[in-house]
């Protein structure tokens, strides 16, 4: 099933399709200590291994996988990736992931992104749940998670192969009905 990519606006970013002008977004954050080891970035900054991974993000969404989106900011320059990936099981759920390249830190892109990736999410039909799993220490993605309005969850220990180590992981959930109506008390 083909999943069709659309154009997301955000607060001074916009979510749309890699392009093959792209590539240098890719062969920068090659040399990023953590996104070639928890991505499928290369860790080379070979420029034909940058455009290969843009045409993987394209086959994520004609095979069904799911959606990989660049983050522009103003001027179209891609600073970023963020992906939405939706889980057989449980149904309705999906995960969320990103990274924004070392040079564009800190200037409110991740969280600008994270903010329309949900917005949207919520009117897919059938989606009730997104999750993603945050390293302890990695501050700035636990914020940036927050600010978008997940919960944050359980440690779970050893939870996943980060360079070949297991590492543990913070749980963080948000339910999109709860972007909408109350949430039911516990
Ligand atoms: C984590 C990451 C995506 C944050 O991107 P960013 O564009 O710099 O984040 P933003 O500027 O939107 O900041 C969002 C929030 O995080 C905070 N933040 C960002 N980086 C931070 C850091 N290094 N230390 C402490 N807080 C940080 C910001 O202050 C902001 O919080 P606030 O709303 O309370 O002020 C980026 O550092 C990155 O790509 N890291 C490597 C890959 C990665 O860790 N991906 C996430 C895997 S779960």
């Amino acid at each position: 099933m083909t999943l069709r990519l659309p154009v997301l606006p955000g607060v001074g970013v916009t979510l749309r399709a890699f392009r093959a002008t792209d590539a240098p977004l890719i062969q920068e954050a090659s040399g990023d200590e953590l996104i070639p080891v928890i991505t499928s970035v290369p860790a080379t900054d070979d420029h034909a291994a940058a455009l290969a991974f843009i045409a993987r993000q394209h086959e994520r969404s004609r095979t069904g996988e799911g959606y990989s989106f660049a983050i522009a900011e103003q001027g179209d320059r891609a600073v970023g990736q963020i992906g939405l990936w939706p889980r057989a099981n449980p149904a309705g759920s999906a995960t969320v992931g990103y990274w924004i390249r070392p040079t564009a830190r800190r200037r409110g892109h991740a969280a600008a992104a994270l903010g329309a990736l949900v917005g949207w999410a919520a009117t897919l039909p059938g989606l009730s749940r997104l999750e993603l799993y945050v390293e302890p220490w990695n501050i700035g993605s636990a914020r940036t998670a927050e600010r978008a309005g997940f919960e944050r969850h359980e440690l779970m220990p050893a939870r996943q192969l980060v360079g070949g180590t297991p590492r543990d992981m913070v749980r963080y959930s948000l339910v999109l009905s709860w972007l909408t109506t109350s949430r039911p008390p516990r």
